[in-house]
């Protein structure tokens, strides 16, 4: 059945590929963002048949709202963040923002949300010991990062392996950014419940692929590797280049959204996005400087504060509840990354949030 549904965040890395896709499979779309200078640069026109709003604004969420059997929510600030300065920007944009839409949403009796959620929601993810047994392992100490002790340990002092996350895995956010994914997860949530209402929320892994944001202290690592080797320099590779990730394509991310506006779940429904292919950050880079004729990494030690040392998805449930299962693999995908066009806009600084 074809669904008159307002994407959030419509200009966006990940957004304009979901417009692209619902309006493939013949939905009508209602398209808006705010053109955040931090994402588009100053004073930036959002494209064609997007409306410029900001979804704090209750007044213009009610226009855009009238008619609408589906919200698909994307708009947020993104990336780890960089100082506790941004804080502000997370908690306005993404959980006032989200708070706001809620309240819209239901005074227009609209019933179903896609969420943008992330991995980042799980915070250190799940390993297990040599025997099997679940290790549950606290934020990795500065002191231990500075000396190149990168693996949690388990009781014996053993490094342990991780294991994929599934839905059930308690949250556990360890940034700014990913304790305001949380929070939105859990407005939602209430809503669902508040409301009679269902949400799906999808968390999404590392996405990569075309229009992706240039190299910024915000922007995903494939996009930083891409940018050093255009530069004609080695990419630089963090802690020990073994930190295990899942890379999903953008445009499996789109399909993946064009699947759960079609299907509503429960009444809050999360579920992995991810490729099921997980590799190393170390294989990231390997695979961009072969593509592009590069430099090989360089592993530097090196590490950003709030990193977790590995987080592996399991797909099953979206696979199960949604038949979404990713179609492009991570060594195809990455590849032909290198080549592929970045977002041309180029950022302005941080996130402001007033
Ligand atoms: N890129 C990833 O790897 C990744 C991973 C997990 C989750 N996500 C989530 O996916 C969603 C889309 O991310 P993206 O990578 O496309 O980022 P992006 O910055 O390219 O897009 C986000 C869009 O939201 C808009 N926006 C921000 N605040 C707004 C507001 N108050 N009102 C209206 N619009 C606003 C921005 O202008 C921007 O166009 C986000 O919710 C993000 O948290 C992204």
């Amino acid at each position: 059945m074809l669904v008159r549904v307002l994407l959030t965040g419509a200009a966006g890395f990940i957004g304009s590929h979901i417009r692209r896709a619902l309006e493939g499979a013949g939905h009508d779309v209602v398209a808006i963002d705010f053109m955040l200078a931090a994402a588009h640069g100053r004073d930036a026109a959002p494209p064609i048949g997007v409306y410029r709003v900001d979804v704090r604004d209750p007044d213009a969420l009610d226009l855009r709202l009238r008619g609408i059997d589906a919200v698909c929510h994307q708009a947020a600030v993104v990336g780890a963040g960089v100082s506790a300065q941004d804080a502000p920007a997370y908690a306005s944009h993404n959980d006032l923002g989200t708070a706001v839409l809620l309240a819209a949403m239901d005074r227009a009796r609209c019933r179903h949300l896609v969420l943008a959620s992330s991995m980042v929601v799980y915070g250190e993810g799940r390993y297990v010991d040599s025997s099997g047994d679940s290790v549950v392992p606290s934020p990795r100490r500065r002191e231990d990062l500075d000396r190149g002790r990168f693996d949690h340990l388990d009781s014996a002092g053993a490094p342990v392996a991780w294991a994929p996350v599934d839905e059930d895995t308690p949250l556990s956010p360890r940034s700014l950014y990913a304790a305001s994914k949380a929070a939105q997860e859990h407005y939602a949530a209430a809503w669902a419940v508040a409301t009679g209402s269902t949400v799906t929320a999808l968390r999404y892994h590392n996405v990569y692929g075309p229009e992706m944001p240039r190299d910024t202290p915000y922007s995903g690592v494939a996009a930083i590797f891409r940018s050093m080797l255009a530069a004609g320099e080695a990419p630089r590779v963090f802690e020990d280049g073994c930190q295990a990730r899942d890379f999903v394509h953008v445009h499996d991310i789109a399909a993946a959204n064009l699947a759960a506006v079609e299907r509503p779940l429960g009444d809050f429904a999360p579920l992995n996005i991810a490729s099921g292919h997980p590799v190393t950050i170390g294989e990231v880079a390997a695979v961009l400087a072969g593509a592009h004729g590069g430099k090989p990494p360089v592993v530097t030690g090196e590490y950003r504060s709030g990193d977790v040392r590995h987080i592996v998805a399991s797909p099953e449930r979206a696979r199960r509840t949604l038949d979404f299962i990713a179609e492009v693999t991570p060594a195809v995908g990455l590849a032909e990354f290198t080549s592929a066009p970045l977002r041309t806009a180029v950022a302005a600084g941080a996130p402001t949030w007033r």
